[in-house]
């Protein structure tokens, strides 16, 4: 079985590297920073990308443009990546960590409203594995209470809700250029936004408060330095062109892999509403509802197949929010998934002819034995 690795690199990645290697600016003014954020902006359907050196920092940076400042309250989903819910807290803000559907690993739009105080400032959403979130119920409810929706987009490169892509929902959509992610340079991370205010004031906080056609010795409010380098541009750049023929790929491997398990009960898949044109298949998320999860991940992992017995905790569980600085709803379903949930990463889908079939194999080896027979009778 041939799983690729990840990153991969050829020479359009070393030839673009060797461009700004060879020019008088490696930092975040070479032309290669404004052309990636205009084109990974446009490719998101939005008006504007504002780029930082990580995906981290692009959540404080629209939390700090939205004001959100100490006591408010963000509303944020049970399962996510630490970042998600520490953007908040280092505002000095309070994270309000809400549940996610029975198999959607998304924030549960009923849950919320039942979440909304006069205190919330703002909603985070997150696309877990790359699967859109119900964007159109949770920017009514936003609406409805005159609160930005934040989409921390950070696995939902080319993800898509009825054709409209990831991060254009929201006053703000936030993505991650780390190492593992679908489009990656190391580190990296941008902000897209359609709202010309939004996006203006950002630009100009990541910019140590410079503003467009002010001089570069002009600051006109309090801001910070979060410039992407052009290396990681170049890299970025060259990623990009390939990031449709990747998703293309995924997207047949995943059906192949799901037609292949189509008898496999024990494990329920993370649920595709149909709203969902498009998927970046960051991760592939499953759950096993009866059987050892652990050892099933073991087993695969030990087949050759890379699979990560999902997140250890909900993001209030871990050690961080022990001693409070949040206000925690009930959430049931996210701690039952941390208990039973795996993903396969999306180099696994990535493979040529036979991987997949190989993939699928050693998921049925590995599958419970007692479930399996089970599932025989
Ligand atoms: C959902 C989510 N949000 C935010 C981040 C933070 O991105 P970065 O690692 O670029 O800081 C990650 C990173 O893995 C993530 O998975």
């Amino acid at each position: 079985m041939h799983i690729p690795s990840w990153p991969q690199a050829d020479e359009s990645e070393a030839d673009l590297l060797r461009a700004v290697l060879e020019s008088p600016q490696w930092g975040g003014f070479h032309p290669f920073v404004a052309e990636f954020e205009q084109s990974f902006a446009a490719y998101q359907h939005a008006r504007h990308g504002i780029s930082a050196f990580n995906g981290t920092v692009t959540l404080e940076l629209a939390l700090e443009v939205l004001s959100v400042k100490a006591g408010d309250e963000v509303i944020l989903p049970a399962i996510s990546f630490i970042s998600t819910a520490t953007a908040v807290s280092r505002l000095r803000a309070i994270p309000v960590f809400v549940d996610i559907g029975e198999n959607t690993y998304n924030l549960d739009p009923l849950r919320v409203r039942e979440a909304i105080t006069p205190r919330t400032k703002a909603v985070i959403a997150v696309h877990f594995g790359g699967t859109m979130c119900d964007i159109e119920a949770l920017g009514a409810i936003c609406r409805e209470h005159d609160l930005p929706l934040i989409e921390d987009a950070a696995h939902a490169h080319g993800s898509e809700w009825n054709g409209k892509r990831a991060g254009s929902f929201g006053i703000a959509g936030s993505f991650s250029f780390q190492n593992g992610k679908v489009l990656c340079s190391g580190e990296g991370g941008m902000l897209v936004s359609s709202d010309d205010r939004f996006a203006e004031a950002a630009r100009s906080v990541a910019n140590c408060g410079r503003m467009a056609g002010r001089s570069f010795y002009e600051h006109v409010r309090l801001g910070t330095n979060f410039r992407l380098t052009a290396f990681q541009a170049a890299v970025l750049l060259a990623q990009f062109e390939r990031l449709p023929g990747q998703i293309e790929r995924r997207t047949a491997n995943v059906k192949l892999l799901k037609e292949l398990l189509s008898g496999v009960e024990e494990i329920i898949w993370q649920e595709q509403p149909a709203a969902v044109t498009a998927n970046s298949w960051y991760l592939l998320v499953g759950r096993l509802p009866v059987g050892n999860r652990d050892e099933f991940t073991t087993a695969l992992a030990a087949a050759g197949v890379p699979c990560t017995p999902f997140y250890p905790h909900t993001l209030y569980q871990n050690p961080l929010y022990a001693e409070g600085g949040c206000r925690v709803m009930d959430c049931p379903i996210a701690e039952a998934r941390v208990r039973d949930s795996f993903w396969l990463p999306h180099r696994v889908l990535l493979g040529d002819d036979g991987t997949t079939e190989a993939v699928g194999e050693a998921i049925r080896q590995a599958l419970p034995t007692a479930v399996s027979t089970a599932s025989l009778l």
